[in-house]
């Protein structure tokens, strides 16, 4: 019972929250530049203008991805208005050039990078221009893409469209506690939800268009799973059938897995999905669907807990309630190891597509200790438990090729600034300092073991 020899252990982080460098070398501003500086929309003020001072330390950052944590991939995102700083228009060659060397210093440390496009820093004067309601915005996203491909495509081969479109889609348009930090209509952010959609399938096309090499494409949503309470047949059953359903909690309307992965990976909206959002649902023009299901090589999923159920009377999922005293993380989110067996196998058994976990792990009270190292055994159990529960899914049969940790590195977590610790390597943002957690040598014998030791 393990994975596959090939499987692929790495870690991941995106642009705006460890690189810095917001203002320098022609960058043009985020979504997220602008809504930390709006009073309230972040945790104490915070920004990410210096994060993790990522794009001046990125040598000694991946050295310390090799040598320390001994990582085999890196999944990184790229900043659009670093690389076109008014979105649509001229390139930055400055901004390329620091991906380029980047992805070198990756390569010559034998990590492999896995691209992510958009991870939520959207330039601003998109946004200025209507940004996802703008029907022009797939063409703005496939033209970006094809910028990124034309430059990296030589050595870069494994990309990803969107990270999360129920987070910069539900949190952003419509919670509004993420960037641009605000609260659309139902109407209007199914309308975003449709244009995003769309640049994902023109994104799928560019990269294939412009690649020197076959690319291995996908992309990383949120895994909303539901997951067994018990192993009893109708138990699984109802849980399977209601991870697929297009269900809108109140808190975030899009926080669904089938509004977007069914349209991307079947074709089509869900019929439920259809039903529920009713008239709000945008004009689908001829096209459009087929421009959304392009063929996809892998589905990335970022899975972090899920909600347990049980099968009713009538079969259907019933909501299992977590008992007081049930173990919370830092953030808090709920310590729930099996959505790392069920997560993965549902969508692998709808989707059909191989798996990769793109984001797991936790925030963490971790500090500096008198002995000038971090001590997480929290980190490491919790990791522990989830591989254990990947793991099982493998030896199933669920066809799972890669596990990155989130993050490599303390960083900058959205509206939550840098109140929350995620990293396996510790940040002193004053000195910006790197500790490597007790979980990052830990890491490194699961890596070294292929997981036979977890
Ligand atoms: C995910 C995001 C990622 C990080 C983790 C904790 O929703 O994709 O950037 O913030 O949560």
């Amino acid at each position: 019972m393990s994975f596959k020899t090939d499987f692929v252990w790495g870690a991941a982080a995106a642009s705006y929250q460890v690189e810095g460098a917001a203002f320098e070398d022609g960058k043009g501003w985020s979504v997220w530049d602008a809504l930390c500086r709006k009073s309230g929309a972040v945790f104490e003020g915070h920004t990410g203008d210096v994060a993790c001072d990522h794009y001046h330390r990125y040598a000694d950052d991946v050295r310390m991805m090799r040598e320390v944590v001994g990582i085999r991939a890196y999944r990184l995102s790229i900043s659009w208005p670093r690389v076109i700083p008014a979105g649509d228009g001229s390139a930055n060659e400055k901004g390329l050039a620091f991906y380029d060397r980047l992805i070198d210093a990756l390569l010559a440390a034998n990590i492999t990078p896995y691209v992510t496009f958009f991870h939520w820093d959207y330039p601003l004067d998109l946004y200025h221009r209507g940004g996802w309601l703008n029907p022009k915005s797939p063409d703005w996203f496939g033209k970006y893409t094809e910028v990124v491909v034309a430059r990296l495509g030589d050595r870069v081969k494994h990309w990803m469209t969107h990270n999360e479109p129920q987070c910069f889609l539900g949190l952003g348009h419509g919670v509004g506690n993420h960037a641009p930090g605000v609260k659309m209509s139902m109407r209007d952010q199914l309308l975003a939800t449709h244009h995003a959609l769309i640049a994902h399938g023109r994104a799928v096309q560019a990269i294939r268009a412009k690649s020197k090499q076959k690319a291995s494409i996908g992309w990383a949503p949120v895994g909303v799973v539901k997951y067994p309470a018990t192993s009893s047949a109708r138990d699984v059953e109802a849980a399977r059938a209601q991870t697929f359903t297009c269900e809108r909690p109140v808190w975030n309307p899009l926080w669904n897995n089938t509004w977007f992965s069914d349209p991307v990976c079947l074709g089509h909206y869900p019929e439920d999905g259809l039903k529920g959002y009713g008239a709000d649902v945008p004009k689908i023009n001829p096209g459009d669907m087929d421009t959304i299901r392009q063929p996809l090589d892998f589905y990335g999923v970022n899975i972090y807990n899920g909600h347990p159920v049980r099968a009713g009377d009538d079969g259907k999922a019933v909501d299992v309630k977590r008992p007081p005293g049930f173990p919370y993380t830092a953030m808090p989110w709920p310590v729930e190891p099996e959505s790392l067996y069920w997560g993965p196998r549902f969508i692998a058994e709808r989707y059909k597509l191989p798996v990769y976990v793109t984001e797991n792990g936790l925030a963490n009270a971790d500090w500096v200790a008198l002995d000038g190292k971090v001590h997480d055994p929290q980190r490491i159990d919790f990791t522990q438990r989830y591989l254990r529960a990947l793991k099982r899914a493998a030896a199933d049969g669920v066809d799972v090729r890669g596990y990155f940790h989130w993050s490599i590195m303390d960083n900058f977590e959205w509206a939550e600034g840098y109140g929350r610790r995620f990293g396996l390597i510790h940040v002193d943002y004053a000195t910006q300092r790197r500790t490597p957690k007790d979980s990052a040598y830990w890491y490194r014998t699961v890596i070294e073991n292929n997981g036979a030791n977890l």
